[in-house]
């Protein structure tokens, strides 16, 4: 399938990179489990040398998420991390990288407690308002990185606008883009340089791999990542690829569902007289909600409520029983966490204050099941509160 001939998102999903086998026809692509490959006499080869340079599993599931994300290539890592960790090692000793304030905790992790060491800097701010960006921006300035929406607060940064900043000022804005998927928002086509993923999350949808991916819009970004992967090693088994290739394929039909679904838990939440307060950019109420529908189009599966107190938080996850408690999202199951334990704990007291993120906060990724069957698990677990 031709990339220029931009069939929709479902039928790419389904199609680009997904090419019956050329050898056998095989429907499904096939998993090249191989470290090296045999070569014809000195430098003739059929364009595979060794499997962390290029594996045609990888091939593969690099053109489907190019294709996905309207990049001109895409590279694969070993993990969300190990993507991320892919784009700071694109930098100098002496860059600067303006982020936003309330990432996944593992981001500003590694930004902080490893890449601080060997020079770079880091600055965080609130990027929904894009002229806190501007004014983040030094002569050093190479990146801008955030997630819209945030993790766990749900809060949206116009794409488009920090995007405007960032060329102004010749500085690439990145978009952790692990939230929505390409399929409910298209940071490339808004103005970002590159998207990263947890494929982990909604791309493989199964919570059975664990992968990262870099969508790039310039040649020399994927030149770039491609000597990473090689110099550094940190690249994706080609049977994690293929787990990916499988679930990527039914993304549009998951996502239709989880927004769906999402949306009625979101309701449930909100009408819940022992829930205080609902971070869902789909509910009117939500202040960016109007940005939520331009830069958009859905509201996604993701969804952080108030309870009041850890020990509400806690009677409710020890409830339970639809919802698996863990942490994780994206998968066809319903996950429940509590991001001050678990994905933020990393942060600190202090660091969770000072963005919000309470000890009775706990965040939902609503799952596919039958959704009167996740909303009577809510309704009954939070009669335990
Ligand atoms: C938004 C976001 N980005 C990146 C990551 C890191 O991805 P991984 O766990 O695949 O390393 C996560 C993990 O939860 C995430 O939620």
């Amino acid at each position: 399938m031709k990339n220029n001939s931009r069939p929709g998102f479902a039928t790419r999903a389904i199609h680009v990179g997904q090419e019956p086998d050329p050898g056998t026809g095989a429907v499904a692509p096939p998993i090249f489990a191989t470290s090296t490959y045999v070569q014809e006499e000195i430098g003739k080869h059929k364009g595979y040398e060794y499997a962390r340079v290029s594996n045609p599993t990888r091939d593969r599931l690099e053109q489907n998420l190019a294709s996905l994300e309207g990049g001109v290539a895409a590279k694969v890592f070993s993990s969300g991390m190990a993507a991320i960790n892919a784009i700071v090692t694109m930098l100098k000793a002496g860059d600067h990288v303006v982020c936003g304030n309330n990432l996944y905790g593992g981001t500003p992790r590694l930004f902080n407690q490893v890449w601080a060491d060997f020079g770079l800097q880091f600055s965080y701010v609130d990027t929904s308002d894009a002229r806190h960006v501007e004014r983040a921006l030094n002569k050093n300035t190479r990146l801008v990185f955030i997630e819209t929406p945030t993790n766990p607060l749900m809060a949206l940064t116009d794409i488009r606008a920090v995007g405007a900043v960032c060329r102004k000022k010749k500085v690439d804005l990145v978009v952790d883009n692990t939230f929505m998927s390409p399929y409910f928002q298209q940071p490339i086509a808004l103005g970002a340089d590159m998207v990263v993923h947890s494929t982990t999350k909604f791309l493989n949808g199964h919570s059975d791999g664990l992968g990262g991916v870099v969508v790039c819009t310039r040649p020399e970004q994927a030149e770039k990542l491609a000597f990473l992967q090689k110099a550094a090693g940190a690249i994706l088994s080609p049977f994690e690829c293929w787990l990916i290739l499988r679930g990527v394929k039914t993304l549009a039909a998951r996502m239709k569902q989880h927004d769906e679904s999402g949306r009625l838990v979101a309701r449930f939440l909100a009408n819940h007289k022992k829930i205080r307060k609902v971070f869902y950019p789909g509910l009117p109420d939500h202040p960016q909600h109007e940005l939520a529908k331009q830069q958009m189009s859905g509201f996604g599966a993701m969804i952080s409520f108030e309870t009041g107190s850890l020990s509400n938080a806690n009677k409710l996850l020890r409830k339970v029983r639809v919802c698996s408690l863990g942490e994780s999202l994206g998968g066809v199951e319903t996950l429940i966490s509590h991001p001050a334990t678990m994905t933020h704990a990393a942060l600190g007291e202090k660091g969770r204050r000072e963005i919000g993120i309470t000890d009775g906060l706990v965040r939902i990724s609503v799952g596919i099941e039958d959704v009167e069957d996740i909303l009577e698990d809510l309704d009954q677990a939070l009669a335990a509160m």
